[in-house]
């Protein structure tokens, strides 16, 4: 891939970095800043460079989302002006005020429907403000936006440091040392299977929680009361039989006579499936302390209803123990946060769905266009 570093002189001109500012804002502050912690190496880079850097980058999912509270946060590391609507009058005017080693950051791209729809006119309204495009926006590598994609086919295109980490450290699990551990946990069974499948020949064991387990149960033939399941079944999979496919041993459920812990061929038609229990834990404990790679995405237990049980003590074992381990996704990464051990786990992605398709594919088109 072409590199930030191999882009030569950079003094006064200007860039357009895509970054991954997606985080989670609460009141109109940053509640957590994980991904802005990781795209400061790149901006420090183009800081130093004596680069013109505007960054642009989306968030949310609505279109009145704004990046405003992520522009107070960058404050504190850089010296940062706030653009608004590119194009816009103040953004043409802020552009021309930049000096070298300056940064401005964009309102929310989305706010623009032609984002989505990579749109080549709405990317060239965006390239007419700079000479290079880097891409450090790992956490959106598979979405196909005008920022992602036109923009990097009408720039001479460059990968930033946060995207070239995050490819060297899964292309590390993607062969991994064995004994080797696939975790999965999360939603929507249909995105995860091709990874299952690939996951099942390449690892010696692939445990699957969260709802995900939830449609393996019900496949298997087994009540899952009111507990969330893809709209589609998935009885034809032929991985439903493979020994090295674990699923929760135990679930911890809620009905109208309250919560209990149960097996999950136990569940009534009244109750909902919210974590994994005690036993779960335990065996996964076990093969993590037996493991030398773990990978993990996405939590066990329905995190935002509070059941982080399972999930927070899965976090603490592999903090514990001594396989490499890269662990994705929002939830995970905010348990990784909550019990501050960062620093005992091998690596923690910025990507969710992304870092899914990564290691699946080995690439997307948006990376392609960098090569
Ligand atoms: C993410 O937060 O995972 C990425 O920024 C992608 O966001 P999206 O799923 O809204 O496209």
């Amino acid at each position: 891939m072409r590199k930030i570093t191999e882009a030569g002189d950079l003094k006064g001109k200007r860039v357009i970095l895509r970054a991954s500012l997606n985080v989670p804002v609460q009141d109109g502050v940053v509640r957590n800043n994980y991904r802005i912690m990781r795209a400061l190496p790149t901006l420090r880079y183009l800081h130093e460079m004596g680069a013109k850097t505007i960054i642009i980058a989306h968030i949310g999912r609505e279109k009145n989302e704004t990046l405003k509270p992520v522009y107070e946060e960058l404050e504190k590391y850089i010296p940062i002006h706030w653009g608004g609507v590119i194009g816009g009058q103040q953004f043409a005017s802020r552009v021309e005020l930049m000096g070298n080693g300056d940064f401005l950051l964009a309102e929310n791209l989305r706010q623009d429907d032609r984002e989505k729809t990579n749109d080549f006119a709405f990317a060239k309204s965006i390239a007419f403000y700079g000479d290079v495009y880097v891409n450090d926006a790992f956490a959106n590598v598979h979405r196909s936006h005008a920022s992602m994609n036109a923009l990097a086919k009408i720039l001479p295109a460059y990968v930033g440091l946060n995207v070239s980490e995050e490819i060297a450290q899964l292309q590390k699990v993607m062969k991994p040392e064995h004994p080797a551990l696939l975790m999965l946990g999360g939603a929507k069974f249909e995105t995860k299977m091709p990874l299952i499948e690939k996951y099942l020949h390449t690892y010696d064991k692939v445990f699957v929680g969260g709802a995900l387990a939830n449609d393996i149960f019900k496949a298997k033939g087994f009540e899952v009361g009111e507990s969330m399941v893809s709209a589609e079944p998935i009885t034809a999979a032929t991985f439903l039989t493979d020994e090295k496919l674990l699923v929760p041993l135990d679930v911890i459920v809620e009905g109208p006579n309250g919560k209990r812990t149960t097996t999950p061929d136990d569940v009534r038609p009244t109750e909902k499936i919210f974590d994994a229990g005690p036993q779960t834990v335990e065996m996964l404990k076990k093969l993590i302390a037996g493991a030398k790679t773990v990978l993990w995405n996405g939590p066990f237990g329905n995190y935002e209803a509070g059941y982080t049980a399972s999930t927070e003590a899965t976090v603490t074992a592999l903090a514990d123990a001594s396989a490499f381990s890269v662990v994705g996704g929002g939830d995970t990464v905010a348990a990784i946060e909550k019990l501050e051990v960062h620093n005992r786990l091998g690596f923690v992605s910025t990507g969710g769905g992304a870092m899914l398709e990564y290691l699946e594919y080995g690439s997307t088109p948006q990376l392609d266009l960098l090569k």
